[in-house]
């Protein structure tokens, strides 16, 4: 197989055929944020986290494959400052109160405010008033924390493949919608699922709360990007 060879800031990296930047920098320990992406789904490029520079133009990188002789941009200044407007954005466009959330701790969104060092917001903060649902039998769908990624809708299915998650409206009006006669079916392990496959805490699993302390969960421990970035 045809190796590719390019770079990434300077560093020397190669990539199999096929590999989005975001997937071959990984693979040569180099970490570029993500949200929307989740592995193993295909990539939406929504969220914009992952942009980088390739020959001076902005391009998602989770949807860009590597070619030949590429020269990426990633860990720029103005790339950096980008990402954290882009984290700023999605906090202060939902309802974000990380010391009172399930997932605080397990949270992408908080951990890239962590690695990002975000203080206040540069914009202003929007309150929305959406309604939580706990009318379901399994999960909770906090709307408030909602970014809109898309990862529940793409991935959490009926084991006869109908999707139980659905974008509904659109632009600033959308809000993902569910089924309420398939999320009823949702067995215990599709709805772990989807709390774990959703990067906030807009999707939380019934009855089974703050079993791992806060203080122990997944970015207590690490931050966000660091088990890349110490291959
Ligand atoms: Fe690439 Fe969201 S992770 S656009």
């Amino acid at each position: 197989m045809t190796e590719i060879k390019f770079t990434i800031d300077g560093k020397a990296c190669t990539a199999r055929p096929g590999q989005t930047i975001v997937e071959a920098a990984k693979a040569n320990g180099v970490y570029i944020p993500v949200l929307c992406r989740y592995e193993g789904l295909k990539p939406a490029g929504s969220c914009r986290i992952c942009t980088v520079r390739v020959g001076g133009r902005p391009v998602a990188a989770c949807t860009q494959p590597v070619a030949e002789g590429m020269v990426v941009e990633n860990a720029t200044p103005e790339l950096e400052d980008m990402r954290r407007a882009v984290v700023e954005m999605l906090f202060v466009e939902g309802n974000h109160l990380c010391p009172s959330c399930e997932k605080s701790g397990n949270c992408e969104l908080q951990a890239l405010a962590y690695r990002f060092r975000m203080l206040a917001p540069r914009f202003p903060f929007q309150w929305p008033l959406r309604a939580t649902d706990g009318s379901l039998p399994k999960i909770i769908m906090e709307h408030n924390r909602c970014i809109q990624c898309l990862r529940c809708v793409r991935s959490i299915r009926t084991e006869d493949g109908k999707g139980i998650f659905a974008a509904q409206e659109r632009a600033g009006r959308m809000r993902i919608g569910v089924d309420p006669e398939l999320a009823a079916r949702l067995d215990d392990e599709t709805a772990r699922k989807a709390m774990d496959i959703c990067p906030v805490g807009a999707i939380l699993r019934k009855e089974v709360g703050f079993a791992v302390p806060i203080g122990r969960r997944k970015f207590d421990r690490a931050p966000i990007g660091s088990e890349i970035e110490s291959k």
